[in-house]
């Protein structure tokens, strides 16, 4: 009886609230990340994941060499609601809300089993939705021990001296009706790719701390940040700020050109969802990846979308776990935003980062200033009035104004013609061409031998000697800095004093 007149104890119904807490949202993935998450900050160095198929029978299983709990450290682990939120966490511990464990387990199986060894003892708790729900009235009823039938699935645990194995069984969610072998194959596939990104920095040098095995196969890391590819194009000084919360911190990238790469090392730049989805900010809590991509909201007026034109851009942001509240951090651990405090600081880191990308993008992994800050000689100008935008050959780029120069009686023609070039730019065309491509088409000799740039550079560099008296070492600096020239460094310094 409760003893305020004005209150009463209403406590939930246990088979209903187990019920309703599977439809958090969880993906396969994001919820075995979850189980994954435990072991990591219960200091496990190699988690073994096994995924089993045995029809309406399969099941799967997570075992670590972590600390391991003992028979009340596994009551309250598998306790809801047992440890609060509100409470302060070891700076390494990847978790928040005491839930994780349940409510991640829960949202793909109907059977829970925990076993754990630590100090020479084996526990076993179990929680069975099935039971539950067989016999509402009997409360929160936590089982001991393995299920009947299930004890060769917790064998693993008896070969171990410390550390935890979460069993999940009547997997309900992912194998219903019509599922066959081969989706449990492609889900065994989703896992690894979501595992190698949300885990990279726990797992990325080969003496790393942590090693993941999915079905007995190691998980290689994938890093969203392509570190030290040598046609890594740009990244940002660290940028730090303090908050009341910590301090966080952001590296700006701007990835390769796809010309840049191999097709395999394009294809897996692309990461699990593909170049366009894949751009964005990475936040990270503890080095694990909470969000992978997106412009959160950010944005000057509309938010930006991901498009096809930013897609280089990268960026990584850590926050430490106690500012957990603050980017309201979700019991998933698949969403985060940023503080208002923070927006207009990371606008402008974003701002700066996805121009930079948009360029890299639209010329082809040439952004226009070269080497020593100076400027390039563009080869079209872009007007710009109300009325909307015209390309224009550019009068000042020295192949132009050599012709110009020497057209003689033929400069009307000449200027007539330039002029019909830029009325018919195939401007449509080459839109629909990039976004169906997803690619802008080839220009600046990107694919050409370099015989076929060389021919053209020296006829330049000839009129330049010859013509305009230029010194070989002028005619030289000037084409290093000429579109597109200013992409072949290597044959333009290759050309000879002497002009053939
Ligand atoms: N593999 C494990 N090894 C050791 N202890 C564990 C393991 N898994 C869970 N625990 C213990 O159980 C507790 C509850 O885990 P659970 O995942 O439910 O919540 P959490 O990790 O504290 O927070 P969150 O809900 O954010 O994940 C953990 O705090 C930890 O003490
Ligand atoms: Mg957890």
């Amino acid at each position: 009886m409760n003893r305020n007149a004005n209150a009463r104890n209403a406590p939930p119904r246990a088979g209903a609230m187990l019920e309703a807490l599977r439809g958090l949202g969880y993906t396969t993935a994001a919820a075995l990340a979850d189980i994954v998450d435990n072991s990591i900050s219960a200091g496990a160095t190699e988690v073994l994941i096994n995924f089993s198929w045995n029809d309406t029978s399969s099941s799967v299983s997570v075992l670590d060499n972590g600390c391991g709990m003992d028979d009340a450290e596994l009551e309250s682990a598998m306790r809801l609601g047992d440890i609060s939120p509100l409470e302060k966490r070891d700076r390494t511990d990847l978790g928040r809300f005491g839930m994780g464990l349940k409510t991640a387990s829960f949202s793909q199986c109907r059977r829970l089993t925990v076993a754990s060894v630590k100090n020479g003892a084996t526990s076993c708790l179990r929680w069975d939705l099935d039971a539950l729900a067989a016999s509402p009235e009997a409360g929160w009823l936590l089982f001991e021990g393995p299920s009947p039938g299930s004890e060769t699935l917790l064998a693993p645990i008896s070969q171990i001296k410390l550390g935890t194995l979460v069993l999940w069984e009547i997997l309900d969610r992912i194998v219903t009706k019509g599922y066959v072998a081969n989706d449990f194959n492609d889900l065994i596939d989703r896992v690894e790719s979501h595992f190698a990104m949300v885990f990279h920095r726990l797992i990325q040098d080969p003496n790393a701390r942590l090693k993941i095995l999915l079905n007995g196969k190691r998980i290689m890391p994938w890093d969203p940040f392509l570190t030290g590819h040598a046609a890594k194009t740009w990244d940002s000084p660290i940028a730090r700020t303090t908050t009341e919360s910590g301090i966080v911190e952001v590296e700006c990238h701007v990835l390769p050109h796809r010309d840049k790469l191999s097709p395999a090392e394009f294809d897996a730049g692309g990461g699990p969802e593909g170049w366009t989805a894949q751009q964005g900010i990475y936040i990270y809590r503890n080095e694990r990846l909470l969000v992978a991509g997106g412009w959160l909201g950010l944005g000057q007026g509309r938010a930006w979308n991901r498009e096809e034109a930013y897609r280089l851009a990268r960026i990584r942001l850590d926050i430490p776990n106690t500012a957990d509240a603050e980017w309201k951090i979700d019991i998933r651990k698949s969403t985060a935003k940023p503080p208002v405090s923070m927006r207009l600081w990371l606008t402008r880191l974003a701002e700066d980062t996805r121009e930079r990308a948009r360029k890299v993008f639209a010329y082809r992994g040439s952004p226009t200033p070269v080497s020593g800050g100076g400027t390039v000689e563009q080869a079209w100008r872009i007007e710009r009035s109300r009325t909307g935008a015209r390309y224009k050959i550019d009068e000042k780029h020295p192949v132009v104004s050599a012709v110009l120069d020497g057209a003689g009686e033929l400069l009307p023609m000449v200027k007539a013609m330039l002029r019909v070039v830029e009325e018919t730019v195939p401007v449509q065309r080459i839109w629909l061409d990039t976004a169906e491509n997803k690619e802008t088409p080839q220009t600046g000799f990107v694919g050409e031998p370099s015989e076929k740039v060389v021919a053209v550079l020296k006829t330049i560099y000839a009129d330049m000697i010859g013509r305009r008296g230029m010194s070989p070492a002028n005619a030289k600096k000037m084409l290093a800095v000429t579109e597109p020239f200013q992409n072949y460094p290597g044959l333009v310094a290759g050309l000879q004093d002497e002009p053939a």
